[in-house]
């Protein structure tokens, strides 16, 4: 549990519910589903200044120093695994708003530079929550590269990010994914790149073919194309 609680007067739109802000904690997914244990309503964010066990996909640790944005957005659960896509673009579309340059999205939902995975998100069923975590490296730290942009900046960041969310969620909630995949497709690398994907223990290669309506990744691999709705993506750029 975390040792210190802050919470200042900030007001983020309001699809972002109630937010919990700690320094400190293990991780604001672990930290949202011990609040959802406690009768805590969604929905809600916890936004901490530093994780001592951030969790990524594939169990994978989440490097959390102090200057990143780390948060978990804790809401009513949606269904399909479109969800982590839609949640890309509203946080790459935010942080389009802070830097210029080269920032896209590979699927599903990892935001990369060319100098790499600068933003990642994670999203997990809990009872009947959807909690959404969403980690962004505003700088770099030693190997891991940033976003160069500055951490006195990270509210602004966050509320863009419920901004852009509050834009697209309820269309997507009632409507699907369908109406996204468009601009999902002008986010991400472009159709015909070399891809390589990982699905349970097998791998592809082929290229980047398009995104299903479901959300799906399609890849050309020989004649062939195939539809994937989970793994991971390696580019051969
Ligand atoms: C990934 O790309 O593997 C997803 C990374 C998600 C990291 C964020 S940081 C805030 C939230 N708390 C966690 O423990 N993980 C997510």
């Amino acid at each position: 549990m975390a040792s210190f609680r802050e919470q200042e007067k900030i007001e983020l739109p309001p699809i972002a519910g109630k937010l919990f802000w700690l320094r400190k904690v293990d991780s604001t997914q672990l930290e949202s589903r011990r609040l959802i244990d406690a009768g805590q309503k969604i929905p809600f964010v916890v936004l901490a200044n530093s994780q001592t066990a951030g969790r990524g996909r594939f169990m994978r640790k989440w490097l959390s120093p102090p200057g990143g944005l780390y948060f978990s957005w804790a809401t009513q659960f949606v269904p399909g695994s479109a969800v982590s896509l839609v949640a890309g673009i509203a946080v790459l579309s935010a942080i389009k708003k802070f830097c210029s340059g080269k920032i896209f999205l590979k699927w599903p939902n990892d935001i990369l530079t060319d100098d790499g995975k600068v933003a990642g998100i994670l999203a997990e069923k809990y009872d009947d929550a959807l909690i959404l975590g969403v980690g962004v490296n505003l700088v770099g730290a030693g190997e891991f590269p940033g976003l160069g942009i500055d951490p006195a900046r990270k509210i602004d960041l966050l509320t863009e990010i419920f901004r852009q969310m509050d834009e697209i969620w309820e269309e997507f909630a009632t409507g699907g994914f369908r109406k996204f995949v468009r601009r999902y497709l002008e986010l991400t690398f472009p159709p015909g790149t070399p891809i390589t994907i990982v699905d349970g223990r097998r791998t592809f290669s082929g290229v980047f073919e398009n995104i299903t309506p479901d959300g799906e990744l399609v890849v050309r691999v020989g004649d062939k194309s195939l539809k994937f709705s989970a793994g991971e993506v390696s580019l051969k750029l």
